[in-house]
């Protein structure tokens, strides 16, 4: 034979072009991908016939908390890395980059990534890499930049609020001096923590307890102030950041000023800004405990279509899950990690923070037909792998240059439309905040590194744990500092 596998009669989506085309794929990579018919004299192993549906690069989601201590309230997160992976894979994505959480009382960061790395090893579905979480930006975490870079790590997470992991203002700048140096991309978590845990003692002193308080605790001005707080310290600093998991026009808006002077700011969104409001964190009992995130679902569903409007007109760069399961189980109950005698029952400020979404991404965007394809391949798979340097082996279907990670989703019509409930994921968290939903797109087959690893109608899940790999990462291949090479600080 002369392939391995065989992709015919698909229209084929990048970042740059839609068109018919072939693909065939060798061993782990994409091999040839030619126009539509010019296959058809060569042999493959296997053939799958896309029978008219769009085929993409597998997704990639660079925003998964797996196997975390508890960091955003009380609770562990309830995935760990062989679920959460598994949940990835059963819907689209094939690459996903986590979090390594360095605590504030530990002073290194290389164990932290080792301790992560013997988390993953040999148990994903999927091939993944880290994001260092810094929590403690000591003088040995920061001369460790340099080593994680040797070690294929190219990006880290702080935090601008959480009593767990807050950094200050001169932390930050020291975080940003150093990962200048390093060409590392510094993510920031921008909401300024002092307003929330403010507004919170309010709350709590009037005994607003309920979850829908949590909205109420994280107005829109801590977000704002926090995200134009990170962006005119990345100015000063000259090295670029991406803002995480922005829910607020206001923010947004400020993102796209200083993208409009020049400046390399990027931004993320999530699903659940696009699709959560309000009124999902105010229902019946304790149930709008599911939708607690932060920054929260904003005030209507005009914040929502403002979000959508900056995927389209490029100010969010990537769109990302923000995976952070927590069992509804543990939050209403008490039993687990939530809440215990001293921390009595359904108080929103102990709700841990983070909603499961790493299977439902791709399927839920896809199927509301409001992105533009290109760009929906983009920001959900071509710029977080340009963004975290793993371009263009992964988010990408060039030739001989990516690996062959591929989405094949149904043809038009040929789908039936279902509505999504928990027990169809495969993550193990007992709810989705997006059951009830209805789904018009799901994956029909997922390929990763030339093994079909999903096969909606054949099976399901055939991909194997442990197939997924470490991969190593090189600097973000997006615009970097507007000074290049050696830089002082402005002293
Ligand atoms: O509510 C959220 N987003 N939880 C996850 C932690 C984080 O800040 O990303
Ligand atoms: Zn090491
Ligand atoms: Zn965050
Ligand atoms: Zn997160």
């Amino acid at each position: 034979t002369d392939y391995d596998l065989i992709i015919v009669n698909g229209v084929v989506v990048t970042d740059t072009d839609i068109a018919e085309l072939d693909i065939a794929v060798k061993g782990e990579q994409i091999a040839k991908i030619v126009p539509k018919g010019q296959l058809k004299d060569a042999k493959a192993a296997r053939t799958i016939d896309a029978e008219g549906g769009y085929v993409m690069p597998g997704g990639v989601d660079a925003h998964v908390h797996l196997q975390e201590p508890p960091l955003f309230g009380k609770g562990s997160t309830a995935d760990n890395y062989e679920t959460g992976s598994r949940s990835a894979v059963c819907g689209g994505t094939t690459t996903m980059v986590t979090f390594a959480p360095q605590k504030k009382s530990e002073d290194t960061l290389l164990d932290t990534l080792h301790a992560t790395h013997a988390k993953a090893k040999d148990v994903c579905y999927i091939d993944y890499s880290f994001h260092l979480l810094v929590g403690n930006p000591s003088e040995r975490a920061l001369s460790e930049f340099k080593t994680l870079r040797e070690e294929g790590i190219s990006s880290l997470k702080i935090y601008m609020t959480y009593e767990a992991l807050q950094l200050h203002d001169g932390q930050i700048l020291d975080v940003l001096l150093e990962a200048r140096k390093q060409q590392i991309t510094t993510m920031v978590h921008a909401e300024n923590g002092q307003v929330i845990d403010w507004m919170t003692a309010q709350l709590e002193k009037k005994k607003m307890f309920a979850p829908k308080y949590h909205g109420t605790s994280h107005p829109p001005m801590a977000e704002t102030e926090a995200t134009y707080r990170a962006i005119c310290l990345s100015e000063f600093m000259d090295t670029p950041i991406l803002i995480v998991h922005v829910s607020t026009p206001a923010a947004a808006a400020h993102i796209k000023s200083a993208q409009d002077r020049g400046l390399p700011i990027y931004a993320e969104t999530c699903p659940q800004y696009l699709f959560l409001t309000k009124k999902d964190l105010d229902q019946p009992g304790f149930e709008g405990a599911k939708c607690v995130c932060s920054p929260p679902p904003r005030e209507s569903e005009a914040d929502c279509d403002d979000i959508w409007e900056g995927l389209a007109n490029g100010t969010f760069t990537i769109l990302s899950s923000d995976h952070c399961p927590f069992r509804y189980d543990d939050a209403e109950m008490g039993k687990k990690s939530s809440v215990s005698e001293q921390y009595p029952l359904g108080h929103f400020k102990y709700i841990p923070n983070g909603c499961p979404g790493i299977e439902t991404r791709l399927s839920l965007t896809l199927g509301e037909d409001r992105l533009d394809l290109k760009k929906f391949v983009e920001v959900t798979s071509a710029n977080p792998a340009k963004l975290y340097g793993l371009w263009p082996r992964k988010g990408g279907l060039i030739e001989g240059q990516s690996d062959a990670d591929i989405n094949i989703w149904y043809p038009p019509g040929k789908m039936q439309e279902y509505i999504l409930t928990n027990d169809m994921l495969h993550h193990d968290v007992d709810y989705s905040p997006f059951e009830g939903r209805t789904l018009k797109q799901w994956p029909r087959y997922t390929v990763l590194r030339g093994q079909i690893v999903w096969d909606k109608e054949n099976g399901g899940l055939l991909g194997k744990k442990g197939y997924g790999q470490f991969v190593k990462r090189d600097a973000s291949s997006l615009a970097g500092p507007r000074k290049a090479g050696e830089w002082e600080i402005p002293l």
